[in-house]
């Protein structure tokens, strides 16, 4: 073993797209590699101060979409520019609509989003707890009305090269392979 020093290489890091809008309703994405489903049907995230986060303080609501190897790009683009200085989404040719069911955009470009009301917002901390209320998929990635990560294709982030990393293939079934050792 090598000791490789503090920095934490904890695996995997998401490259989840936060949409949001202001108070005049222009769309903005950030892209967050910190986050995780912290209860069924919530995730978590831990933000700094952003553009993102005056957003949805005052509109209560986010979407979640997920980087995919087709929106490397855009994705990086989202986490390189704020949208204090520019309108990123007319930047980067992206297509929006409105949620049905928050006030949030969905991001066209991308295949699957979670569309969240914020449950709760800790700003000295930096935690953003969403509910998800709903969730869109382009019908490209589904296999039988289930998401298929095999068609979706995401992509997550790697520390250690700054790098984006497509998410491999079925290694093992869950809750099944284990048995034969109990
Ligand atoms: C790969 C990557 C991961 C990032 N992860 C986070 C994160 O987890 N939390 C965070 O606050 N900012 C993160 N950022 C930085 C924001 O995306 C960046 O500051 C962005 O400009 C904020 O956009 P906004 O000002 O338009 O909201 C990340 C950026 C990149 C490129």
């Amino acid at each position: 073993m090598e000791f490789t020093g503090k920095k934490s290489i904890i695996t995997p890091e998401g490259v989840f797209i936060i949409g949001t809008y202001d108070e005049n309703g222009i769309p903005n994405a950030m892209n967050a590699a910190w986050g995780m489903q912290s209860d069924m049907g919530e995730i978590t995230l831990m933000l700094a101060k952003h553009k993102t986060t005056d957003n949805f303080e005052k509109t209560g609501a986010f979407t979640v979409a997920f980087g995919t190897a087709d929106t490397v790009l855009i994705s990086d683009y989202f986490g390189v520019e704020t949208g204090n200085k520019v309108n990123k989404i007319e930047k980067a040719g992206c297509h929006v609509h409105k949620s049905a069911h928050v006030n949030a955009p969905i991001i066209e470009e991308y295949p699957l989003t979670l569309e969240c009301k914020v449950k709760s917002w800790e700003p000295e901390t930096g935690y953003l707890i969403g509910e998800i209320v709903a969730s869109q998929a382009d019908k490209s990635i589904l296999t039988d009305g289930k998401v298929d990560l095999g068609k979706l294709k995401p992509i997550i982030f790697d520390p250690s090269f700054n790098v984006y990393r497509i998410v491999g293939e079925a290694v093992g079934n869950a809750f099944r392979d284990g048995l034969k050792l109990k």
